[in-house]
């Protein structure tokens, strides 16, 4: 009896942790999906040819504006050990996954470099970010075209998995994988 008591109340929290995650795709309009392997592994090459570009004079400072489930950050985290990697997500469920994995990575990987935030990122302030990674969709683009084109510093760069943003000019689109999916990287010009 005691045994079924808890298989229904893990079955309640799952439940519940599905139905938040798709309230808050409702509410944000993108939905917790992540970057596939081929474009993980060019946005890590992309970043770190912008690590060595940069230089050593400061760890690079890159962002994942909604980093849904954390495998990008942390992929990006363990290729870049002296970069610091936040990841802003505002949904739940997806942000307790990658805390959940941000510790096992600790464990395994030593990977101590990625922070995770519980915040909208409409309202996080990119004045000091050298690297923005994004991976959202087009009900959305315009209004983080705007964003970013206000708040980047001089010099940041922007690397999109698959979405244009209109009033930006690409540095380079790239495409990754068998399915010929697009990366767009943009740099601000002030
Ligand atoms: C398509 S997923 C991308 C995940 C990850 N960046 C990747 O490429 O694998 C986009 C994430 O953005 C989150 N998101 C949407 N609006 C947001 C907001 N205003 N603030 C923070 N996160 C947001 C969603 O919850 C979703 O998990």
């Amino acid at each position: 009896m005691e045994a079924f008591l808890i298989l229904w109340f893990l079955i309640g929290v799952v439940l519940f942790l599905i139905a938040t995650c798709e309230l808050y795709t409702l509410k944000t309009g993108v939905p917790t999906v992540t970057s596939l392997p081929s474009i993980r592994k060019k946005m890590v090459a992309i970043l770190k040819k912008e690590e060595a570009r940069r230089g050593a004079q400061r760890p690079l400072t890159i962002l994942d504006l909604g980093s849904g489930t954390g495998k990008l950050t942390l992929e990006i985290g363990r290729a870049l050990p002296a970069a610091h990697v936040t990841g802003l997500e505002i949904s739940i469920t997806p942000f307790l996954i990658s805390k959940i994995r941000r510790w096992l990575w600790r464990i395994l990987w030593r990977v101590t470099n990625v922070d995770y935030k519980r915040e909208d990122f409409w309202l996080y302030d990119l004045s000091s970010v050298d690297v923005v990674v994004l991976y959202i969709n087009g009900a959305i683009r315009d209004r983080m075209a705007e964003k970013l084109k206000k708040e980047l510093p001089s010099g940041a760069l922007i690397i999109s998995n698959e979405t244009h943003l209109p009033n930006w000019e690409p540095i380079k689109t790239q495409s990754a994988g068998l399915l010929k999916l697009k990366i767009v990287t943009y740099r601000q010009k002030r």
